[in-house]
C-alpha cells in the first residue's frame, strides 16, 4: 500500500485534531471526513485539503470506498450504532474513547469485533503523552521499585461548548468518569499491571453549567470527584478530579510511588488557554527515597506536533503507531478489551459517586 487513506465520521474538535495530525504523518492521507454538522464538516475538509470528499453521513461515506481506515470521533453516545454499522467493512478502526457508554453495548462490539479480521484501536491518547511514556519507562524500568501507589490528580478547564451540547449529560456521554476519567483508568491499570476489584468514589456537580437549560434540564455531568481503585495485586489508585481549576500550572500530575522512589509526570493544559497563549513544557520528576534528590527531567516535544492538538503531542505518537500497525500488520497497542475495562471502572465509579456504595468488580 503506497499511501493509506483515511476517513473521519465525525469531524468536530477531535476528528479535526486527527485530521491535524494525520496530515503530518508521510504516506498518509484524509480522503473523506463525514459530519452532520454543515459547520463542522466544512471546517474539516478544508482542512483535510485538497481531493478529500465530504459527506454528511457515515453511511453514504462508507458507501463511497475512499479509504483503507476509519477514525471514529463522533459523540461517545453513538459510538456504539457507528460501530455496529462500519465493523462488517473490516477496515482498521481507530475509535476515540469511550469505546462505548454501557457495558452491554462495549461487550456487543467486543463480540461482533472477533467474527472479523482487521484490527479496532481505542484511542487512549494520554498513554502516548511523551511525559506520560517516560513515567511508563521509570515503572518499567524498575526506576521506581515494585509499584505500590498511584495517584493521578487532573485539575483542569470545564467541558467545551459542543455541537447539540451532548457532552452536559450522563445519557450521552456515559457521565464524567467514564467520559474523561476513563483515560486514567486505562492509566491505572497499564501502570499497576493488574485488574480492579473495588471502586470508591465521592463526587458531585457543583459548579460548572449550573446556569444552563437544555430543554428544561440542567447539566449532570460530575465536575469534581476523589476516586479510589483497589487492584488485585494490592496496588492503589488514586484519581482527584477538579474541572474547575483552569488556572493550575499542571493540567495533569501522575505519580507512581514504589518502594524505592517517587515517579512523577507533570503535563501543563493545552496552549490555547494558556496565560499567554503560549506552549508550556511538561516534566518528569524521580524523587529516590535513597538520595532524596530530586531529579527534574523537562519533557520537550516538537512545536509543530504540539501545535497539531490539545494532547501534548500524544495524538500524533499514536497516530504514528496505528499507522505502522496498518502498513505493516500487526495487533493494536490499546484492544477493545483495554476500552471496556475503562468503561467499566468508569461506571463503577460513577454508581459509587451518587450512591456512596463501594463497587466490587
Ligand atoms: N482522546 C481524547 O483525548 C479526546 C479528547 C476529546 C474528545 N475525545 C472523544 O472524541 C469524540 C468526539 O469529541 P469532540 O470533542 O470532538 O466532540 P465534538 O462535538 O466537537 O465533535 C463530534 C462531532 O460529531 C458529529 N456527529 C454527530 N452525529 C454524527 C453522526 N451520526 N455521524 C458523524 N458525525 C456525527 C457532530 O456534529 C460533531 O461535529 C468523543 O467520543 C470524545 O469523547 C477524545
Amino acid at each position: 500500500m503506497t499511501e493509506i487513506r483515511y476517513a473521519i465520521i465525525g469531524s468536530g474538535m477531535m476528528g479535526q485534531e486527527h485530521i491535524r495530525n494525520i496530515g503530518l504523518i508521510n504516506g498518509a492521507r484524509v480522503t473523506a471526513v463525514c459530519d452532520p454538522d454543515d459547520g463542522m464538516r466544512n471546517q474539516a475538509a478544508v482542512l483535510a485539503g485538497h481531493g478529500c470528499k465530504a459527506f454528511t453521513t457515515y453511511g453514504e461515506l462508507m458507501a463511497a470506498g475512499l479509504c483503507d481506515a476509519l477514525v471514529i470521533a463522533a459523540p461517545n453516545h453513538l459510538h456504539h450504532q457507528v460501530l455496529l454499522d462500519v465493523l462488517p467493512a473490516d477496515l482498521p478502526i481507530l475509535v476515540e474513547k469511550p469505546l462505548c457508554t454501557t457495558l452491554p453495548d462495549c461487550e456487543e462490539i467486543l463480540a461482533m469485533a472477533a467474527q472479523r479480521a482487521a484490527p479496532v484501536w481505542v484511542a487512549m491518547e494520554y498513554r502516548y503523552m511523551p511525559p506520560v511514556e517516560r513515567l511508563l519507562q521509570a515503572t518499567s524500568l524498575g526506576e521506581t521499585g515494585p509499584v505500590r501507589m498511584i495517584s493521578i490528580r487532573e485539575h483542569r478547564f470545564p467541558f467545551l461548548k459542543k455541537v447539540g451540547d451532548w457532552n452536559r449529560f450522563n445519557e450521552k456521554t456515559g457521565g464524567t468518569m467514564v467520559e474523561k476519567c476513563c483515560h486514567f483508568f486505562d492509566l491505572m491499570r497499564l501502570i499497576a499491571k493488574a485488574e480492579p476489584i473495588r471502586v470508591y468514589a465521592s463526587g458531585a456537580a457543583d459548579v460548572n453549567f449550573r446556569d444552563e437549560h437544555h430543554d428544561g434540564r440542567t447539566p449532570d455531568i460530575l465536575d469534581n470527584g476523589f476516586v479510589i481503585v483497589d487492584f488485585d495485586n494490592g496496588v492503589r489508585g488514586m484519581l482527584e478530579l477538579c474541572m474547575f481549576a483552569e488556572g493550575s500550572q499542571w493540567q495533569e500530575a501522575i505519580s507512581v510511588i514504589g518502594d524505592s522512589a517517587k515517579a512523577e509526570a507533570l503535563v501543563p493544559g493545552p496552549a490555547r488557554f494558556s496565560p499567554d497563549g503560549a506552549e508550556r513544557a511538561s516534566e518528569f520528576v524521580l524523587s529516590p527515597r535513597t538520595s532524596k534528590v530530586e531529579q527534574r527531567e523537562t519533557i520537550e516535544v516538537d512545536h509543530t506536533i504540539l501545535a497539531a492538538g490539545d494532547h501534548h503531542g500524544s495524538t500524533f505518537f499514536q497516530h504514528q503507531k496505528f499507522f505502522a500497525m496498518v502498513r505493516d500488520g500487526g495487533v493494536p497497542e490499546v484492544t477493545l478489551e483495554d476500552g471496556l475495562k475503562s468503561v467499566r471502572i468508569g461506571l463503577a465509579a460513577e454508581h459509587s459517586a451518587r450512591t456512596g456504595e463501594v463497587v466490587v468488580l
